[in-house]
């Protein structure tokens, strides 16, 4: 019996409506080119914002720390006795030198290379030279490094320059909820590469803020994802952060007749025991019969948070903005973040980075005795294990053939906007939440919020 392809797209299209478009601001390209935008941005939104300073385990033992680098501040996380970490402006507060030089390390403390300062991994003034020559009195335990607001949650160290920020459950919003159903805790960073890229952090956040640009940007991926926005929700929180759930495991149905297979989804279902053969020209059937396997099979192969999620969870891209900067994009056992952090001096550049988090195989049976399954990591397949820090020339190594689509359409997006002829963006119905990221920028800007 030849199905009939009309009434079957119908039966699984359930996206959400597009009701929010609020054009509060114009997005020009003199937002992208302008010093003194970027000037505003640093001092009115990253300066008040919880950034991601880092992935926990990166520092697992009292004493070892990172840095991070943003825009031209520095800041210094350190693993503290009792399991926290405390993060502190990365400068010695004698005169002004920057004290800590490395992206990492341990330490059981900190001595400025200028006049010989020593602070405790508390950031506690320890020592300092001829300490009865001070008129002021001794800076010893009194002249300390300055403490910012610090949190580990969901894997990430969290830091926020605001002495007096909203907490960081209170920023995140809606988007905690979300994040607890996964199993963050769990996972290991498998990917981590950072490159200086050529345009505005903005470009790319546009980019992961809407998804009209899939079909010509990155054909490759219709083959597994439905990119159809009738089919696709779009939630926009009055935090400024968003989500998009697109359906996965489900073949672009946007201009195609068929329901034919493919290899992609030949291989998700030989992973979770079912045969391909079942679903010849039923490739829309798919994500549901993946979504009843992976629940009854999940706890069996150490997905315990397979019981906290959403049927659709188990088999489609969750994929947040998290204001302002960055991407959180989960499936049932990855976690990817992308972000674009500003340049230092040149609003025509940004810091990007893509990190992948993953739980252990999905094929393994016993992870405890088998814990170098092979895990996917956004270019191929790798070992379950955290990796270091690998930086990018930018042009010179791939960073994932869709991220390069991605950092190559902003690239040329960020010429674009020094043209003359570019009078301001006009966004369709589902590219909304970009018109929500900028609008957001301007209330924080603007002390609107
Ligand atoms: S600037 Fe650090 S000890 Fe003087
Ligand atoms: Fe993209």
């Amino acid at each position: 019996m030849s199905i009939d392809l009309k009434k079957e797209r119908e039966k699984i299209v359930s996206g959400s409506a597009n009701v929010f478009y609020d054009e509060e601001v114009k997005i020009t390209g003199e937002r992208y080119t302008s010093h003194s935008f970027m000037e505003k941005e640093m001092d009115k939104v990253w300066a008040k914002v919880w950034n991601i300073g880092g992935w926990s385990n990166e520092i697992p033992e009292s004493g070892d720390y990172i840095t991070h680098e943003i825009g031209r501040e520095s800041i210094l996380m350190v693993r503290q006795e009792d399991n926290s970490i405390k993060a502190f402006h990365n400068v010695c507060p004698h005169r002004g030198n920057r004290l800590v030089h490395d992206d990492n390390g341990s330490s059981p403390s900190f001595t400025c290379t200028y006049h010989g300062w020593k602070f405790n991994n508390e950031g506690i003034l320890v020592y300092a030279q001829d300490e009865d020559d001070f008129p002021q009195g001794n800076p010893c335990g009194k002249i300390n490094l300055t403490e910012i607001p610090c949190k580990i949650y969901g894997g990430f160290i969290w830091y926020n320059m605001d002495e007096n920020c909203t907490p960081l459950f209170d920023f995140l919003g809606e988007v905690k909820k979300y994040f607890d159903m996964h199993d963050l805790n769990g996972m290991k960073r498998v990917y981590y590469k950072v490159s200086e890229v050529p345009f505005n952090w903005k470009a790319l956040r546009d980019n992961f803020n809407e998804s009209y640009h899939l079909p010509m940007t990155h054909p490759q991926i219709i083959d597994y994802f439905d990119d159809d926005y009738k089919n696709t929700d779009f939630e926009l929180f009055n935090t400024g952060h968003n989500l998009m759930k697109m359906k996965g495991c489900l073949p672009s149905l946007r201009d195609k007749g068929t329901f034919e297979m493919n290899e992609k989804l030949e291989g998700d279902l030989l992973n979770w025991n079912l045969n391909p053969k079942d679903f010849d020209g039923k490739a829309h059937l798919v994500r549901e019969a993946l979504q009843k396997q992976k629940r009854k099979l999940g706890s069996k192969r150490g997905f315990d948070h397979f019981e906290r999620m959403p049927d659709a969870w188990l088999t489609d891209a969750f994929h947040f903005n998290i204001f302002p900067g960055t991407s959180i994009t989960f499936t049932a056992e990855v976690c990817t973040l992308q972000r674009t952090e500003p340049h230092p001096t040149d609003p025509n550049k940004s810091i990007y980075d893509h990190w992948q988090m993953a739980l252990r195989a999905t094929d393994s049976e016993n992870p405890e005795t088998n814990p170098t399954m092979l895990v996917a990591s956004p270019e191929d397949m790798v070992e379950w294990k955290e990796v270091d820090k690998h930086v990018v020339i930018f042009g010179e190594e791939t960073l994932s053939d869709v991220a390069d689509q991605d950092l190559d359409r902003s690239s040329a997006q960020q010429l674009g906007f020094h043209s003359r002829g570019f009078k301001g963006a006009y966004l369709s119905g589902q590219e909304n939440r970009v018109q929500q990221f900028h609008n957001f920028i301007d209330r924080y800007i603007y002390d609107k919020l």
